[in-house]
């Protein structure tokens, strides 16, 4: 058989970024009659590990897996194509991947004709990629970020042919439209707004996984939100992984702020945005929060850490005084903002003092809620390269003293809420009994709330009865 598509991953390519124009490509989906009818009585189970970008991108292969007759199943073990798309951000991410690899490994020994594919950010790695090559050659494909819009053709080669195909791209990609979504919800919607990001911290693997910093245009972004509305949808979450720099390498002065506007003239119930970056958030687009009701006011502010030294040495270009200065103007500005974060604890040589520091940012921050993180290496980014005395014991001890007092917040800010009416776009049944229902404030507090199964899809007034550490309940009021 020849070989087909061999394209691995590389470091250096992936760290390149070229002045060069990004070119939008509007037809690079390939969908022909032969290829529509490949999974004809096939199904596809997907698993899908980190972020809200890899939740999206979900959505777009599972279309491209409909359009060639796939059909979805819940349950791996019936399925004749099996897809992980994965996550690169920690090493437990990473682990749990190989743990998956080998569950299906046993599946594939039983059953020789199922597709097995990897995606995602693990498949942008160099030394994932060479490890599935050595100890896991019975995998069928490879594919990367960049890549997803060749899907039909990887999986053609795949059924035709036995070996392990590869293509990953490294050098950035372009911005591809008009790929297919299965979107996951019927209300609320992911839009992506820019994909990669050039801010290269210096623990984070995400510029080498994803590429280049690459805005998608203005009309493509503010189409798919006209569309959607169209469809019913209440609510979009702008993607990216630093929206704040949104527009900076397009060349007609868009910017997040301005493009914020003009999705809120769009009248569509909600829009939120992750994720930002403290560097670049611009009082023009506090201020265009504060101003449109549409706008969420919730804020998801990544502190990383509360000591100028571990911020200088994660390469984040702001300081404690300067995160705190944004947060207060956030919350002077934005009436009842909710603001949560990201903390890694641990970074190499974070002494008790830097870790202070952190826990004096969450009391004055007074957090809604916060992701907490101990720091974990990934290969080949520069941080990995640094002297790390600090023994695991202390991390964890410090991440949980640190989730102590994030939870004490948490706690607290949402003890505010009791007795108050608040509007919550209701999106299923509640996991606690099949007479309650869930959904979340514009402020992305959970809400358990008794009301009707017609409230579905809709934003409704809650008055809020009982506070706990991570959710809200509450029941219906009219009007
Ligand atoms: N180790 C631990 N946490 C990390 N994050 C990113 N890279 C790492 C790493 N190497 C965290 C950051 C980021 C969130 C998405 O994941 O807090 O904001
Ligand atoms: Fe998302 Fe980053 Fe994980 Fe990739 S590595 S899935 S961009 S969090």
């Amino acid at each position: 058989m020849i070989k087909q598509a061999h394209i691995k991953p590389s470091y250096i390519e992936a760290r390149k970024r070229t002045k060069e124009q990004v070119k939008v490509l509007t037809d690079a989906y390939i969908m022909n009659n032969e290829l529509s009818k490949i999974g004809t009585n096939k199904k596809y189970y997907i698993l899908t590990y980190g972020c809200q970008a890899n939740e999206r991108d979900s959505e777009t292969i599972s279309a491209i897996l409909e359009d060639m007759s796939f059909t979805k199943t819940e349950n791996m073990n019936d399925a004749d194509l099996i897809l992980l798309n994965t996550c690169a951000i920690r090493e437990n991410a990473h682990n749990k991947v190989f743990g998956m690899l080998g569950r299906i490994k046993h599946l594939k020994e039983s059953k020789p004709n199922i597709i097995t594919c990897l995606c995602g950010c693990m498949a942008q790695e160099e030394k994932v990629v060479n490890e599935i090559e050595e100890k896991y050659k019975w995998m069928d494909v490879v594919f990367g970020t960049h890549n997803i819009q060749n899907l039909p053709k990887l999986i053609s080669d795949a059924i035709n042919d036995n070996e392990l195909i590869i293509e990953v791209f490294s050098k950035e990609g372009d911005v591809v439209e008009n790929l297919p979504v299965k979107r996951e919800s019927k209300y609320k919607a992911y839009v992506n707004i820019m994909y990669g990001c050039d801010k290269f911290c210096t623990y984070c693997i995400v510029p080498y996984t994803r590429g280049k910093q690459r805005s998608r245009r203005k009309e493509d972004i503010l189409k798919e939100v006209n569309d959607l509305i169209n469809k019913g949808y209440k609510e979009v979450t702008l993607l990216g992984q630093n929206v704040n720099a949104y527009g900076k390498d397009l060349d007609c002065g868009i910017t997040m702020d301005k493009l914020l506007e003009e999705v809120a003239k769009t009248k569509i119930e909600r829009i939120r945005f992750i994720t930002s970056h403290p560097w670049d958030f611009t009082d023009e687009m506090i201020d265009v929060i504060a101003k449109y009701d549409n706008i969420m006011p919730y804020i998801h502010l990544p502190l990383q850490s509360g000591s100028n030294k571990i911020l200088k040495l994660m390469g984040r270009r702001y300081t404690k005084e300067s995160y705190l200065n944004l947060a207060k103007k956030i919350r002077e500005k934005i009436p009842n903002v909710s603001l949560t974060t990201d903390i890694i604890v641990g970074f190499p040589n974070e002494t008790e003092e830097d870790f202070e520091d952190t826990l004096d940012v969450v009391n004055k921050c007074k957090y809604d809620g916060a992701f907490t993180f101990i720091y974990s290496p990934r290969e080949n980014t520069p941080a990995s390269k640094m002297e790390d005395l600090i023994s695991l014991e202390e991390k964890q001890n410090r991440l949980q003293k640190l989730n102590e007092l994030v939870n004490k917040y948490y706690l607290e800010n949402n003890k505010k809420y009791i007795d108050k009416i608040v509007p919550v776009l209701i999106e299923n049944v509640s996991s606690k009994s099949d007479n309650l229902y869930s959904g979340y404030t514009d402020t992305m507090k959970l809400v358990n709330v008794k009301c009707n199964k017609e409230d579905i899809g809709k934003i409704i007034n809650v008055k809020i009865t009982e506070a706990k550490t991570w959710s809200l309940n509450g029941e219906k009021v009219n009007g």
